[in-house]
């Protein structure tokens, strides 16, 4: 090879090989897309919302025990309100292949016959628990503003606040359970475009008067959501008289009502609550809510039920008798302190060591729930009303949990 020719060429090995060696180097410094996308890529944390994030989720009495005797969710222990026959549902003609009436108009003319409202005041949702999270949507801008409750009360508007990034303010009720007026009223701000009253409480069992619905309504300019998830109970308790917070509708726009077939109605189960308001905050609620949010065998069974109500007036009438009856029987065991009054079917006990017995109970076959950490709840049980059979477990377990407790065979628990 002549010289020159070999300087030449080693010159252009050279030349070949640094740029080789640079490719690689920018090659290894400049990932290749892929690498690209994945170092680009959000982890679920940064991609969730951050009140998401810092949610503590709404627990419910079936994410402690699920089985047993189950006096712990307010449920009717009789069952559902309807008569066997709608277990043979015709299938053909509820046409599962089409969807179902967005409106669910059947069920609202029965529902705008049994509360004497009209059928356009009357949304039907997937539970209340559904109309408490539009009411939310439609009137809280998130970030901004603000709903107000009074505790102790039901969970759910707390969780939905926060799902939606809307503030909670409080007012709380009085030692006996009373919505503090004045206090409600202090508590409201520029922010606050709702309060929710729930009546009967839960987990209070307390009624919440019209009149003081009425006062809140007019000295507040929000929506005044008032929570009747119990009320069947409160107005059987009555006789049947005395009118639901569904009489107010008609003449103030802004109060919503909600009510349920969870309870009462006994069909928990089938997902089917309603809110009674002005036609124009049930329209923004049609406006929100999914297209067909109310499945058609819910519907059917809905609609079954409120056909014909001597069934559920009669399994109300046995619950109110059965609550009685263990109310007073609780009153005379010397361990109660104090049973609280209930205008619903649940009521709070007030007994030493409450959590202990909880926990044993529910561990022996009868789930109960413990409120001892709701605000003027220290040491309550809250205790949905059984059938007969079921109160009797109930007594007969309370007893020998107490009687462990106090000679020591029974370990006090945190
Ligand atoms: C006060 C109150 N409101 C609403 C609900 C929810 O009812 P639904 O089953 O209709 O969603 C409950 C359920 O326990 C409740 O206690």
């Amino acid at each position: 090879m002549p010289r020159d020719g070999g300087a030449i060429a080693v010159t252009a090995l050279a030349a070949v090989v640094v740029a080789a060696a640079s490719a690689v180097v920018v090659a290894c410094a400049r990932p290749k897309p892929q690498q690209q996308q994945q170092r680009a890529r959000r982890t679920l944390k940064e991609l969730a919302r951050q009140n998401i994030l810092d949610l503590t989720p709404y627990r419910c009495a079936r994410d402690d025990y699920n089985t047993g005797i189950l006096l712990d969710a307010n449920e009717n222990s009789y069952g559902a309100t309807i008569s066997q026959s709608v277990l043979e549902l015709d299938m053909a003609s509820l046409e599962l292949n089409r969807y179902p009436d967005p409106y669910q108009l059947s069920v609202k003319q029965l529902l705008a016959e049994f509360r004497g409202v009209k059928t356009e005041q009357i949304f039907v949702g997937v539970g209340s628990d559904e109309a408490i999270d539009l009411l939310i949507r439609i009137f809280c801008e998130p970030g901004k503003d603000a709903i107000l409750t009074t505790p102790p009360t039901y969970g759910m508007y707390k969780v939905c606040a926060k799902v939606n990034d809307v503030a909670v303010q409080t007012a709380p009720l009085t030692p006996e359970f009373a919505v503090d007026e004045a206090a409600l009223l202090r508590a409201v701000t520029p922010a606050t475009k709702m309060v929710f009253l729930c009546s009967p409480g839960n987990p209070t069992a307390v009624s919440v008067p019209l009149d003081v619905v009425r006062r809140v309504h007019d000295a507040f300019d929000g929506i005044v959501v008032v929570d009747e998830a119990y009320v069947d109970f409160a107005l059987a308790a009555r006789g049947g008289g005395g009118e639901t917070a569904c009489a107010l509708v008609g003449a103030l726009e802004r109060v919503v009502v909600l009510q349920t077939l969870s309870k009462a109605f006994g069909m928990a189960a089938i997902r089917v609550g309603m809110a009674y308001a002005h036609a124009d905050v049930v329209q923004l609620m049609n406006n929100v809510k999914a297209p067909y949010n109310v499945n058609r065998l819910s519907e059917e069974v809905a609609r079954t039920a409120l056909s014909n109500l001597s069934l559920y007036r009669q399994r109300v009438a046995q619950l109110l008798e059965q609550r009685d009856k263990l109310m007073e029987t609780l009153r005379n065991e010397p361990y109660v302190r104090r049973v609280l009054p209930s205008d619903a079917n649940f009521f709070l006990v007030e007994i030493e060591h409450a959590h202990t017995i909880y926990l044993h109970m529910a561990e022996n076959g009868v789930v109960v729930r413990f409120r001892g950490n709701e605000l003027h709840c220290t040491d309550c049980l809250r205790i949905t009303v059984g059938t007969a059979e079921e109160n009797a477990k109930l007594l007969e377990l309370l007893r020998a949990t107490v009687k462990g407790v106090q000679d020591g065979t029974i370990a006090l628990r945190e």
